[in-house]
């Protein structure tokens, strides 16, 4: 008898271990202390039994019931858990998942911008020739920026790279995003309206407003009777979007080769709001880009008749934008990748 109950015991024991759902468990309640089962079974026949082993066998019997009951009731735990887990109200853990790199974010709000006013997007090249990086733009062969103090040249065959190469000068890491105003050019004729981002390369020491590396973008519109003030009216509609409604603009004369007349733009201090402080040196306005109506020297350079078609271009830098728009104090903390840095940029 004892040697049959320990086998009842072992086989419910197995039989509930494996038991994969709520209905099994319940089955297997009836199979092993329903009324039709062997427990209940053993149990009807303990009047019949001597004294001695009536006692012995009741509480044999007793004890399977509680050990098999025990069984069902950990293995019931076990879905008890399962059907807590997928509890569909239940909010999900965070899933962290990164973010855009704050460059990126404010790349592409500026491009948004202009592409709501009507320009187009176009991507330059960051390997250049010597031809779209300075002569097509007009600058001469003495100029500094031309100097390998200022601009990182590669040591690159002719034949190697992009296939045509006019005017047979070197490769080089453009310096400036002002190339892609020849580039399309070349190849599109007006009426032309493109903004174009992006990384140009200058071998500065790096410190808290450098970097050898940085993000630039263009922007250019060449049609008939382009003049200065829809210059003025494009940049002035930038900047009300990207910095605030209340922003105002200062142009300075300036001198660049591919533009004529120049000038550099200032905006209100977005800091100070125009009283004076650190970042704007106490003047009340900051630097924020280059801009002119394209030189004619230019258009010719691309074969656009320069009788007939006039236009403007700027260029800005995008870590500086960042910079003034974000309180951002050192450049270097676009490129160090530290996420306590970067992380603070998540809702932008
Ligand atoms: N290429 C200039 C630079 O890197 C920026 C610039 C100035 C671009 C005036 C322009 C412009 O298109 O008209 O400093």
């Amino acid at each position: 008898m004892e040697e049959q109950l320990k086998k009842i015991e072992n086989e419910a024991q197995q039989e509930i271990a494996q038991a994969e759902s709520r209905e099994r468990l319940e089955q297997l309640k009836v199979k092993y202390l329903g009324r039709k089962s062997m427990v209940t079974r053993l149990f009807t026949k303990i009047p019949v039994l001597e004294r001695e082993e009536k006692a012995k066998i009741g509480k044999a019997l007793n004890l399977l019931k509680q050990r098999i009951n025990f069984f069902l009731e950990e293995r019931a735990k076990n879905f008890e858990k399962k059907e807590e887990r997928i509890d569909l109200t239940f909010p999900p853990e965070k899933i962290n998942r990164g973010i855009k790199h704050i460059l990126a974010c404010v790349d592409e709000n500026i491009c948004e911008i202009f592409k709501n006013l009507g320009f187009m997007i176009v991507e330059g090249r960051e390997i250049e020739d010597e031809w779209h990086n300075f002569t097509a733009l007009n600058i001469p062969l003495e100029h500094p920026s031309r100097d390998v103090f200022d601009t990182f040249y590669l040591d690159l065959p002719v034949s190697d790279y992009g296939g045509e190469n006019k005017g047979g000068g070197k490769y080089l890491l453009r310096s400036h995003t002002s190339p892609s105003q020849i580039r399309v050019m070349e190849k599109r004729k007006p009426p032309l309206a493109v903004i174009s981002p992006g990384r140009v390369y200058r071998p500065d020491k790096v410190d808290a407003s450098h970097s050898f590396m940085f993000y630039q973008i263009e922007g250019f519109c060449v049609d008939k009777n382009i003049n200065f003030s829809h210059l003025k009216g494009v940049l002035f509609s930038f900047a009300k979007s990207f910095f605030s409604e209340d922003v105002k603009l200062r142009f300075r004369p300036h001198f660049f080769p591919f533009t004529e007349p120049s000038a550099e733009v200032d905006i209100s201090c977005m800091i100070c709001k125009g009283r004076g402080c650190s970042v704007c040196s106490q003047s009340g306005w900051v630097e924020v880009l280059g801009c002119g109506m394209i030189h004619p020297e230019v258009l010719e350079a691309c074969g656009i008749d320069f009788d007939r078609y006039q236009g403007f271009a700027f260029g800005m830098g995008v870590d500086r934008m960042a910079m003034l728009k974000y309180r951002i104090n050192d450049i270097r903390l676009f490129y160090e990748n530290d996420l306590r840095f970067l992380e603070q940029f998540y809702e932008v």
